[in-house]
């Protein structure tokens, strides 16, 4: 189990490259199931969730080649079971559920275990898979899903109470896509990664309009074919390294961004009082630390609002921010697992039922702390760059889900940084 070690107060410049979003790449590679062609997807960050993914795509039968983030899938004779042992790993494997229900008329998945962040049901998945037709039925742990005359296009409603399902949405869509007779979605989820599982399925020959918006309507056709595809940036990973700039950075670039998918976060960190230019296209920003800092109020809300992704990253850069700054976070309100290791290193920050009350402290200091869940883990080593000291933060696997070699890029802006394997 690898952890890192952070000598903190050094200054971090230069440029790096982000890399393509592990959040549209999930849905993607899960996408390929729905064709006997070969998809060739590039830009695919080599980070563990994508592993996981291939290789629950490969025990179902897929071939999968991998080099160097492109990913060669052909799913010609593949099965429709998904390994328990693989799947409850990952909670994003659910999204394997509607490809496979209408490629193969059945699907068996696991129920997805517990998870840090909170409770995360998939009630409006399998709302939208018995809309287009399926039985479902519950046996072992496992959902099992049957549809053998083919799924049937309808209207379906995804809104759940914190609003709509990023996921429900991918699943549903997919499904969809081979099923009779057109789909409506309404209040689908409109986040650009949804947008891109959509741009990737029409390049297979869907026929899905409205993507990126919260009504999505699709024509189902009889067949899709490969297709190639370039993932979009990954803008959770461009705004993690947009708050390390501000915390710690005498200007950094990042090139691969889309301006229009950080807006909501670009807002809060130049609230703050931080500096962001973005090029004439919007696909490299220019991070400098600002001079006169001011603490924000943050609710996290479905796109284009403030993501719950970033959240505990930016509850951290608030941290050392001058004032008070309340963060809530409607999506997962359980989702404050990094402000007791935070209050570890000095931070004052107050829970209250889904909101995290800071008051801004002039400096942190280095602690052994402990990753609990992907985002967390980030926020720790935000918080790190700016302690003083050398702060340990164990437990990194969780950081090495969604990050691609971030103690590299960290190390590529001047930062103090070491991987040490325990
Ligand atoms: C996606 O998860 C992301 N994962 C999460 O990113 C992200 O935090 C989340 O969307 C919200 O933006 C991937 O894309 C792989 P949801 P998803 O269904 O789709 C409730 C990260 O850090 N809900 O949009 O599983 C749910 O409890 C990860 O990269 C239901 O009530 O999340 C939550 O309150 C973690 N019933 C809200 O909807 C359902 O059937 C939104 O969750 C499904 C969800």
């Amino acid at each position: 189990m690898d952890k890192l070690v952070v000598h903190g107060g050094s200054v971090i410049k230069g440029s790096i490259n982000i890399s393509g979003s592990k959040n549209a790449s999930l849905p993607i590679l899960a996408a390929a199931i729905l064709t006997g062609e070969d998809c060739i997807i590039r830009r695919v960050p080599d980070v563990s969730d994508t592993n996981y993914m291939i290789q629950i795509l490969s025990a179902l039968g897929a071939e999968v080649e991998r080099s160097s983030g492109t990913v060669r899938i052909s799913c010609a004779d593949i099965s429709d079971e998904a390994p328990y042992e693989l799947v409850r790993r990952m909670r994003a494997s659910i999204c394997v559920m509607g490809p496979l229900l209408a490629r193969k008329g059945r699907a068996v998945v696991s129920l997805p275990g517990g998870c840090v962040i909170g409770d995360r049901p998939v009630d409006l998945h399998l709302k939208g898979m018995e809309a287009l037709g399926a039985k479902i039925e519950f046996e072992g742990g496992n959902i099992i899903l049957t549809a053998p005359d083919g799924l049937r296009g309808a209207e379906i409603n995804l809104r759940g109470e914190s609003g709509p399902t990023v996921l429900g949405t991918d699943n549903v869509m997919m499904a969809a896509t081979l099923a009779e007779g057109i789909t409506v979605i309404e209040s689908a989820a409109a986040e650009p990664e949804v947008l891109d599982l959509a741009n990737f399925l029409n390049g297979m020959g869907a026929k899905i309009t409205g993507a990126g918006t919260r009504r999505i309507v699709i024509e189902g056709v009889k067949e899709l074919k490969g297709v190639e595809h370039t993932v979009i940036p990954d803008r959770i990973e461009a705004g993690t390294f947009m708050a390390a700039a501000a915390l710690a950075g005498e200007g950094v670039r990042l090139n691969r961004v889309n301006r229009e998918h950080l807006r909501a976060i670009t807002e809060a960190i130049i609230k703050s009082g931080h500096k962001v230019e973005f090029n004439e296209e919007g696909t490299s920003c220019f991070v400098e630390r600002g001079e006169v800092l001011q603490g924000v109020d943050l609710n996290t809300s479905p796109y284009p609002g403030y993501p719950t992704d970033m959240q505990a990253q930016m509850t951290a850069l608030l941290v050392t921010t001058p004032g008070i700054s309340v963060v809530k976070d409607s999506i997962f309100p359980q989702r404050f697992m990094h402000c007791a290791e935070l209050k570890r290193m000095g931070a004052d920050i107050k829970l209250d039922q889904g909101t995290a009350i800071v008051r801004g402290v002039e400096k942190l200091s280095a602690a052994p702390v402990m990753a609990s869940d992907l985002r967390a883990s980030a926020a720790l080593v935000l918080a790190a760059l700016r302690a003083k000291g050398t702060t340990e933060i164990s437990r990194l696997y969780h950081i090495d889900r969604g990050y691609e070699h971030i103690d590299e890029k960290l190390l590529m802006l001047g930062a103090d940084v070491e991987r040490v394997r325990v």
